[in-house]
């Protein structure tokens, strides 16, 4: 209703409420490289096409008569009231989106009541962000650097600051190959984009010589190592657990099997995703992984799930499939940089009045209602 009544004022949105169309708009604000760093995908993108192919080809059954006119999104996940079953994915380097960057995304974010996932790329510190989201909900996304007291300052850091559930990202212990990046040779990292969360931490700092303000080659080229390669294996997860005494969720979990481990590793939960099809390209559309993954372990531990989420009805698609909540990526990184914390808010607010409307007119309460049934077969 408030965007037709501003309709009689004539007020428009700031910009489209079609989450499709995001993109498009966004392409027109973008430099070539931070446009291609976010659309972009690996590969021939052959993953990043499958993930939306795999919503396309399911469909919800609506349910009527059903009482829906009372409604409610609020979920519980990890033990957490949030008060619609979506977070805000974990994006890095958002400053090359808009000037405030992940500043402007938290109390975007914080306004809506929708958790934000803040990246260990973040090109804000932890302490910053966390600041800027006041009383927002929000969790900590860890990328494991190769050094022990840095994680565990980083940690530390985290929980000092509110995050109040840790997601640890294993996909990416390398970035993949990107064409589109590669062409452009566009990476923000090399340019200390991304690791303002690093540079301002006091056991990086003390291992060099100048400090990144007065030398900044030679603390990237500190930086890459720690994030890149990897000697973690299953049996390095109780060291994280023995660091952070909240809930772990692990992210970028494809395989069955793999979510069985992470349940015996007696972690909280799991983010089903192939990380936007950005790293392995051929890889199986992330929807596709939910329904066996669910039912591998979906009654022992929170299954959440990322990857081609655009529009309400694809919320209700994975919640369908039995995830518990979903992780909104690149939409809201285009509305950053279409508006700054504004257009985040766009959105957001958008996305949540979509899923409302549409969780209501397919027949349903509350997101715990959907079931693999209200879904046509593949
Ligand atoms: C990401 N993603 C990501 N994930 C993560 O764990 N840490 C990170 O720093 C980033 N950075 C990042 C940057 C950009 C530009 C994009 C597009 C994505 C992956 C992200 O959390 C999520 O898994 C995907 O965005 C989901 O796919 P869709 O919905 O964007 O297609």
């Amino acid at each position: 209703p408030e965007i037709y009544l501003n309709g009689l004022a004539e007020q428009t949105p700031p910009f489209t409420t079609d989450p499709t169309a995001l993109d498009a708009a966004a392409r027109e604000v973008l430099d070539d490289g931070p446009y291609w760093y976010v659309a972009g995908s690996a590969g021939s993108g052959a993953t990043d096409r499958a993930n939306r192919e795999a919503f396309d080809r399911r469909r919800l059954i609506p349910r009527m008569l059903t009482g829906a006119t009372e409604r409610s999104l609020r979920t519980t996940v990890l033990g957490q009231e949030l008060a619609a079953p979506v977070l805000l994915a974990p994006i890095g380097v958002q400053s090359i989106l808009h000037d405030d960057g992940e500043l402007a995304t938290a109390r975007a974010a914080a306004s809506v009541g929708v958790p934000m996932i803040l990246s260990t790329a973040s090109s804000h510190s932890i302490e910053d962000v966390a600041a800027a989201s006041g009383t927002g909900p929000r969790w900590y996304q860890l990328y494991w650097p190769n050094d022990d007291d840095l994680t565990v300052s980083l940690l530390d850091r985290a929980k000092k600051n509110g995050y109040t559930a840790l997601v640890v990202t294993l996909d990416t212990w390398t970035l993949a190959w990107r064409p589109h990046d590669l062409d452009l040779s566009y990476l923000p990292f090399i340019r200390g984009v991304g690791c303002a969360v690093t540079f301002s931490d006091p056991v990086f700092r003390a291992g060099l010589e100048k400090s990144p303000e007065e030398d900044l080659m030679a603390a990237v080229l500190t930086w890459v190592p720690l994030y890149t390669g990897t000697d973690k294996t299953w049996d390095r997860l109780p060291f994280l657990r023995e660091h952070w005494d909240g809930p772990i969720v692990l992210k970028g979990i494809q395989h069955p099997d793999d979510a069985r481990r992470a349940a015996d590793a007696g972690m909280d939960g799991i983010v089903v995703s192939n990380h936007g099809g950005r790293q392995v390209d051929g890889a199986i559309a992330s929807l596709d992984a939910l329904p066996e993954i669910v039912a591998a372990v979906g009654d022992r531990i929170d299954v959440l799930f990322d990857s081609g989420v655009r529009t309400g009805a694809d919320v209700l698609k994975a919640l369908a499939l039995g995830a518990k909540a979903v992780l909104y990526g690149r939409p809201f990184a285009y509305g950053l940089a279409l508006g700054g914390e504004d257009g985040v808010r766009h959105v957001l607010r958008s996305l949540l009045a979509d899923l409302d409307l549409t969780l209501g007119l397919s027949g349903h309460r509350t997101p715990a209602e959907l079931r693999p049934g209200d879904l046509t077969p593949r």
